[in-house]
């Protein structure tokens, strides 16, 4: 049953230490081991689930994302949230495993996915893997050109902390990269696109991945992100400048782009 987006926007009773988890109000210091078990429990299924889920379009939007972030020899590259590497597996290949590339993430289950992945690709050098959370990364001020997090910013307790540790780690110049889905598509396709998300997903995690659950909950995390204008003000807020977007599919994926002045 497709709730109503209007219900799904309403404010929740506002409570600084709770955060959505999906739809559920939750402790904020739950959210993030709860966001680490999903991904612990999806990691061995989760390039094929994506593939299913979007018909194999997160590939054309991966390849978008990193044409846009046009990576060169020498920069330094950090994804955030880099799961199984298929943003980093993409700017080493445009790089010619020319550029230091680090892959972040809370889960060492995606990374270890992701490590298999790069071997399979013949891919051994150019690549560090770093379990970390984008909240507080492990790395130096100003010590990245570009920040890319894809799919990632969602499952994050704190959206604003994480734009200010963007911000933080990236050289004056640098730019950052969020590809992230929407609740804000096209009208035309909104209704389509919520009952898909809330009645197909969860079918496809339940039998796919053997976990509705983790789908459920995708689909919820979706509903909730903020739309297109607010992350923009958001990113300013965090320090990420000229924040713009582009819709890809009518909005079903969104990037979001920015420098740090
Ligand atoms: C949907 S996957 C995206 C993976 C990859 N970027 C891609 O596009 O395929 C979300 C990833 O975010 C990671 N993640 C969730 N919360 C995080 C946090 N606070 N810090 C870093 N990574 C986090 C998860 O472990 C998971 O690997």
């Amino acid at each position: 049953m497709v709730k109503p987006m209007a219900a799904l926007k309403r404010k929740p009773q506002e409570n600084p230490e709770s955060e959505w988890f999906g739809y559920r109000r939750i402790d904020a210091s739950e959210k993030t081991g709860l966001v680490e078990q999903v991904f612990a429990s999806v990691a061995g299924n989760y390039d094929l689930m994506n593939d299913l889920m979007s018909g194999g379009l997160h590939r054309l939007w991966k390849d978008t994302l990193v044409r846009r972030m046009r990576p060169r020899a020498g920069q330094t590259l950090l994804d955030v949230a880099g799961g199984t590497g298929d943003i980093a597996l993409r700017c080493h290949k445009k790089t010619e495993g020319k550029a230091k590339i680090i892959v972040c993430d809370i889960n060492p289950a995606m990374l270890e996915r992701g490590k298999a992945k790069a071997l399979d690709q013949g891919v051994m050098k150019g690549l560090t893997w770093v379990t970390g959370n984008a909240e507080e990364l492990p790395f130096p001020d100003r010590s990245v050109d570009t920040y890319s997090i894809a799919f990632g910013l969602r499952n994050v307790t704190r959206i604003d902390k994480a734009l200010r540790e963007a911000a933080r780690v990236l050289r004056p110049g640098g730019r950052f990269f969020c590809m992230e889905f929407s609740p804000g598509v096209m009208p035309a396709i909104r209704p389509f696109y919520e009952a898909y998300c809330m009645n197909v997903l969860p079918l496809l995690g339940e039998f796919v991945a053997k976990d509705r659950n983790a789908y459920k909950y995708l689909a919820e995390s979706i509903m909730k992100f903020p739309e297109q204008a607010e992350l923009a003000a958001r990113m300013e807020k965090a320090g990420l400048s000229r924040a713009k977007w582009t819709d890809l599919t009518g909005g079903i994926a969104v990037i979001h782009e920015g420098w740090r002045i």
